[in-house]
């Protein structure tokens, strides 16, 4: 399939929260028809509202009719559905024939927090849920772990017919195999994290960008003007054609796909609050990115200072075993102690601030991630902070990704100290099967 074009394709999935309310446009801008199902009325008009969710219905009959229609038609659409998603998934899952009516499916809503108000199980209203999980929570976690079940038999209905389904980091797979749902593979005897029936969005979405040091760089300018922005998406578009024709092959389509990003970024108008942007980038080219506004600041081109940070979900920020370090397969995935590593290095490097917090987007106790601020000044401080914090934020999670026999991270720890003689990281040195067995 291809991703970049869905015209025709159907995508269904849930959430048009905080974040899950990105959903309706990726799928636009994927040119799919893209389904939500959402509970909450305000959050579903709020989103609408905002130009985020093109359509909304109030009932199944007219969203499964107009999925058809605008299939047929080839538009590009989103459709808000308010109503509880599992009744979506199981009318989809009784519709006839031998193909699925629906391509492509997940789910985002809160099941990092499942008993207190991140997922309304299919038995209640929305307001006779948030009355059950506050008067008697016991009751209200058993119907959740039942919707759950039902949840996930639809999907797997709708996945026996062709459909491809993916857990978008919401901790899904983890929170139906608690409920005892059927998510686990039925090859798999030892039940281990990586042995879902259906992959997790790290490895089946993005694939293996965090070993190659790409992660959700963002910034904000802080003078709150548009123009600043505008200009920021400048720079970076500028850095990023540079950044290409040095980088390994590797790393070559990432930057393709960004500056693609970088280029449509204004005109899918996506700010709500602060003049913020996310573009994902690597070691280098964050820190050129950073230099540059840096330079845009002191020449006054920048009418503000721009802090740069990055999301969690990073390379080196967070160690979370279902989601961001899930793809670290030497053992160590259930440690936690990058995210403390990662914190300690960027504030003795020079980072504004840093936090330390717990839970990041798979819920408490399955994660703990480290985060940063670097103000850019325009000053040669912060010019200087920048590139040794920017150093260790990224390559901290590379080197352990090298370390636990990654080739892209070995290849790209490698690369990076063939640039930089003062970089000195201990890589592994790979044993040959065969020498092994005579042991
Ligand atoms: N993979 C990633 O990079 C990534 C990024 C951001 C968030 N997340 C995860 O995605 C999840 C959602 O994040 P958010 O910020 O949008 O949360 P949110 O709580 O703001 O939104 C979730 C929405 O789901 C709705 N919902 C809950 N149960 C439902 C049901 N059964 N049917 C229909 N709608 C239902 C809620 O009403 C809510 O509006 C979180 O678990 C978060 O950690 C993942």
């Amino acid at each position: 399939m291809n991703l970049e074009d869905l015209s025709g394709k159907i995508v269904v999935t849930s959430g048009l929260g905080g974040m899950s309310g990105a959903q309706a446009k990726a799928g636009v801008i994927c040119k799919a028809v893209i389904v939500v199902a959402e509970v909450d009325r305000a959050a579903l008009y709020k989103r609408k509202e905002q130009g985020w969710l093109l359509e909304a219905f109030e009932d199944l009959d007219s969203t499964v009719a107009r999925m058809k229609e605008a299939a047929a038609n080839k538009e590009a659409t989103s459709i808000g559905y308010l109503g509880n998603i599992v009744d979506l998934w199981e009318r989809l899952a009784a519709e006839p024939g031998s193909e699925a009516l629906v391509h492509l499916g997940s789910d985002q809503t809160s099941l990092h927090n499942p008993y207190y108000g991140g997922y309304y199980p299919v038995q209640l209203t929305f307001e006779e849920s948030n009355r059950l999980m506050v008067e008697d929570n016991a009751a209200f976690k058993a119907l959740v772990q039942e919707s759950l079940r039902r949840h996930v038999t639809a999907i797997n209905t709708l996945c026996a017919k062709g459909m491809r389904f993916w857990d978008y980091g919401n901790s899904f797979l983890l929170e139906a195999s608690r409920a005892g749902a059927e998510v686990w593979d039925s090859n798999d005897t030892i039940r281990s994290i990586n042995k879902f029936r259906y992959p997790s969005y790290v490895q089946d979405i993005m694939g293996d960008v965090f070993s190659l040091g790409f992660g959700p760089f963002r910034w904000v300018c802080t003078s709150s003007d548009p123009a600043d922005l505008a200009l920021t998406d400048k720079i970076a578009e500028e850095v990023l054609l540079v950044e290409r024709n040095a980088a390994a092959e590797a790393s070559k389509g990432q930057i393709d796909d960004n500056l693609l990003w970088i280029t449509q970024a204004a005109e899918n108008q996506l700010v709500v609050g602060s003049q913020a942007r996310i573009l994902y980038a690597d070691c280098s080219g964050r820190q050129a990115i950073a230099k540059h506004f840096n330079d845009a600041v002191a020449s006054g081109a920048l009418k503000g200072p721009v802090v740069v940070s990055r999301d969690h979900h990073d390379v080196s920020g967070t160690d979370a075993p279902y989601r961001e370090t899930s793809d670290v397969y030497d053992g160590s995935a259930l440690c936690a102690d990058m995210a403390i590593h990662n914190v300690i290095g960027d504030a003795a490097r020079g980072a504004s601030w840093v936090a330390i917090h717990n839970g990041g987007g798979t819920g408490w106790g399955e994660a703990i991630n480290g985060g940063f601020g670097l103000v850019l000044d325009g000053s040669v401080e912060a010019q200087q902070k920048s590139a040794n914090m920017l150093l260790w934020d990224v390559l901290n999670g590379v080197g352990r990704r090298s370390w636990a026999g990654n080739a892209n991270g070995y290849a790209t720890i490698r690369r990076a100290m063939e640039h930089n003689s003062a970089l000195q990281v201990t890589i592994p040195n790979a044993v040959s099967p065969a020498l092994l067995g005579k042991f």
